[in-house]
């Protein structure tokens, strides 16, 4: 099987988190700004676990001050993703890194990314849209500032609202008033859960903020009846296992409970979170996947047929996925 000629839709990528170290350094040089010690001497981020990932995640942000920074960002990564064979991809974009959450400002850093994923589609073929993200750990009131920002700014590019950061902070619930005022504008709901806080963030999540798809969800695994609740609601993972091995969720891809979660009829999706931060690309998840549990083409494709019947586009965006899917 060609994996990387294979054609790929991702539902679960942090645009700041895409960004290649090379770049982060460059901005930094040109604002002269320190940024401390977040790369190795090779050059790749450096971190030793999730806290200290989402430190030197903030870190390398703080470089991007400006619209334009978004727009070139926008282009690399989606880039960078069409080279791993993405058709489309759905993009977190937080409003807390572009302007620290005020209206006038996203709007302004909003119009840049849209602008850079215009550009890259019609440059690369790939197709992009953003899920506006709020910030666990920067609080409900933020968040709420956040969904304000994603309420103001549904459109054709934003189409979902959901929530990344510190999972063990706080319980899901605490974030329901964002998730509601986002689903009163009509944006699709996502919400990180089941990467660290088990079982039962995965269980607020339903409940709580009844979101459509979950990031990660992978520690519902540990909940069998909360796994059938999942295939009844037809909810769909957006799982990311070299982000959960690199952030030691799990030792091993043998390991990950992909495999079991797939064979229970939960729908599954590949992602990469945020690729450099975890040495990663998307055809590399594809190729340890092939290597570690045999999937081949047909499982590939089956993957990313749940991606297309999941993704928050419309209706002729997922019918134009699902026939070029329908070629491979
Ligand atoms: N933000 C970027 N990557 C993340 C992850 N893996 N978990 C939670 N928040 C994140
Ligand atoms: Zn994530």
């Amino acid at each position: 099987m060609d994996i990387d000629a294979c054609p790929k839709i991702e539902l679960h990528l942090h645009l700041e988190g895409a960004a290649p170290p090379h770049f982060i350094r460059y901005l930094a040089a040109e604002k002269h700004k320190d940024i401390g010690g977040i790369f190795a001497e090779n050059g790749d981020y450096k971190f030793t676990d999730f806290g200290h990932f989402l430190k030197i995640y903030e870190a390398a942000t703080s470089v991007l001050t400006a619209p334009e920074d978004f727009y070139r960002l926008t282009c690399e990564v989606l880039q960078q993703s069409a080279e791993q064979g993405v058709i489309y991809t759905e993009v977190f974009v937080s409003p807390d890194f572009c302007g620290g959450c005020d209206l006038a400002a996203w709007q302004e850093y909003l119009a840049a990314i849209e602008q850079a994923a215009g550009h890259s589609e019609r440059e690369f073929g790939i197709i992009a849209k953003g899920i506006v993200t709020c910030i666990r750990h920067f609080g409900s009131d933020q968040a709420r500032k956040a969904a304000r920002c994603a309420a103001e700014t549904v459109g054709d590019f934003i189409v979902g609202f959901g929530m990344g950061g510190d999972e063990l902070q706080g319980r899901q619930g605490d974030f329901a008033y964002s998730f509601d005022m986002a689903r009163e504008a009509k944006l699709h709901l996502t919400t990180h859960a089941g990467e660290w806080g088990g079982a039962e963030s995965v269980r607020q999540a339903i409940f709580d903020l009844n979101v459509e798809r979950i990031g990660h969800g992978v520690q519902v695994i540990d909940d069998p009846a909360l796994v059938e609740e999942l295939v009844a609601r037809q909810i769909t993972l957006e799982v990311c296992p070299g982000s959960n091995l690199a952030l030691g969720v799990y030792p091993t891809l043998s390991a990950h409970p992909i495999k079991p979660l797939r064979s229970a009829g939960v729908k599954t999706t590949i992602s990469t979170d945020d690729p450099p931060f975890f040495h990663t690309t998307l055809g590399q998840e594809y190729r340890q996947l092939a290597d570690t549990f045999g999937w081949t083409s047909k499982d590939f494709t089956a993957l990313n047929r749940t991606a297309a019947e999941a993704a928050f586009c419309s209706a002729e965006t997922r019918q134009s996925l699902l026939e070029k899917l329908e070629k491979t």
